[in-house]
């Protein structure tokens, strides 16, 4: 089968188009022939070994995960003796990062735990731009930010695939929702059910006098006490990623931060495909709209990649697997 193959660290040039044996599905896995999948946060800093942390993880020398791609949509080719949930010939999409990732190739083996069935009226590019980004949103606004109904709720970074999503979840709250991101998002972003936009270039949401319920930041690139002062009493602020010095920053103040004041700064540790039914039933019964720059063909992997490095995406980059 072809497959995007990644053999040291470097830049996305360092990607090669291969040959490589089609894989086996052991007891738990399935076999899934890919139809879509995306490029995310995983792959830029995988094909880069950067942060050089994720190498304690990755690879110290040479990445030990071969072919990137986190996030699938496909069809059933076959299943492990054990799996009880699929069989083959079934619409699925899943977060595979944690079975090993895998997407940029014709075919993957993925634990069933990482697949759910894909709505009959979700095409396969749609579905593959939702489960790394669904969870992050809904663990974040839901879980962890606890959301109200009718709050004030800022998504800082609202124009990945957390933003676009998590408007729509905030939005079954009856949030009155505001997403900050660079200017030439912020039409698109508006178009997706943003109340308000701002961008982060003019202005500054921190020092604006606005005051939020609920802040969902996919960068934290300020102090823990900049974003204080954008919370209304009771307000909680919720990261699910950015630097890590800063990350760190978060979570030695939290504690102190929580016993002093009525704001709460919290840290969202993605528990992958967790509520995908949730997503299908938001999909099914609301419609969701999405933001997808593309697709690509497989062919353009390393392009699309740089793409996102070099933050050119609205949304979701989608790349799409031909027959
Ligand atoms: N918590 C966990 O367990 C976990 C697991 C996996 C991933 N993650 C993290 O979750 C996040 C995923 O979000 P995503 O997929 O939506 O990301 P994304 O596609 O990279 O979108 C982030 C958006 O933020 C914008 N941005 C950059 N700098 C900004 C700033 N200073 N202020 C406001 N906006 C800014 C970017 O635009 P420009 O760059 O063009 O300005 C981009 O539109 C990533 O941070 C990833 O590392 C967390």
């Amino acid at each position: 089968m072809k497959a995007m193959v990644l053999t040291r660290y470097g830049s996305p040039k360092d990607l090669r188009l291969q040959e490589v044996a089609k894989p086996e599905p052991r007891d738990h896995e399935v076999m899934v022939k890919v139809r879509a999948t995306t490029v995310n946060d995983y792959d830029w800093a995988l094909v880069r070994g950067k942060p050089r942390v994720y190498r304690l993880i990755f690879g110290l020398v040479r990445p030990r995960v071969k072919v990137l791609g986190a996030e699938v949509s496909g069809t059933v080719e076959a299943t492990g003796r054990d799996v009880r949930g699929f069989e083959p010939g079934d619409h699925v999409y899943g977060d595979v990062s944690e079975t090993g990732f895998g997407g940029f190739a014709e075919y993957v083996c993925t634990h069933e735990r990482a697949l759910t069935r894909k709505p009959p009226d979700m095409a396969f590019e749609q579905a593959a731009a939702l489960p790394h980004a669904s969870m992050l949103a809904l663990q974040g606004l839901v879980d962890v930010g606890r959301i109200r109904p009718g709050e004030r709720v800022l998504i800082n970074g609202a124009g990945g695939g957390v933003g676009m999503i998590g408007v729509q979840i905030a939005k079954q709250f009856g949030a009155e929702v505001t997403g900050v991101d660079r200017d030439f998002k912020l039409e698109a972003l508006r178009s997706i059910g943003f109340d308000h936009v701002i961008d982060y270039q003019r202005d500054d949401f921190t020092r604006g006098g606005q005051r939020y319920d609920l802040i969902l930041d996919t960068k934290t690139t300020r102090s823990p006490f900049r974003y204080l002062k954008a919370l209304n009493p009771g307000g909680r602020y919720v990261t699910v990623g950015g630097d890590l010095p800063r990350l760190l920053q978060f979570l030695c103040l939290k504690p102190l931060i929580s016993a002093t004041t009525k704001k709460a700064l919290r840290i969202v540790v993605l528990k992958p495909n967790k509520d995908l039914d949730y997503v299908n039933d938001l999909f099914e019964k609301s419609g969701l709209k999405f933001l997808i720059d593309g697709p690509y063909p497989l062919e353009d992997v390393a392009q699309a990649i740089q793409r996102f490095g070099d933050a050119g995406h609205i949304g979701k980059i989608v790349i799409t697997i031909a027959d």
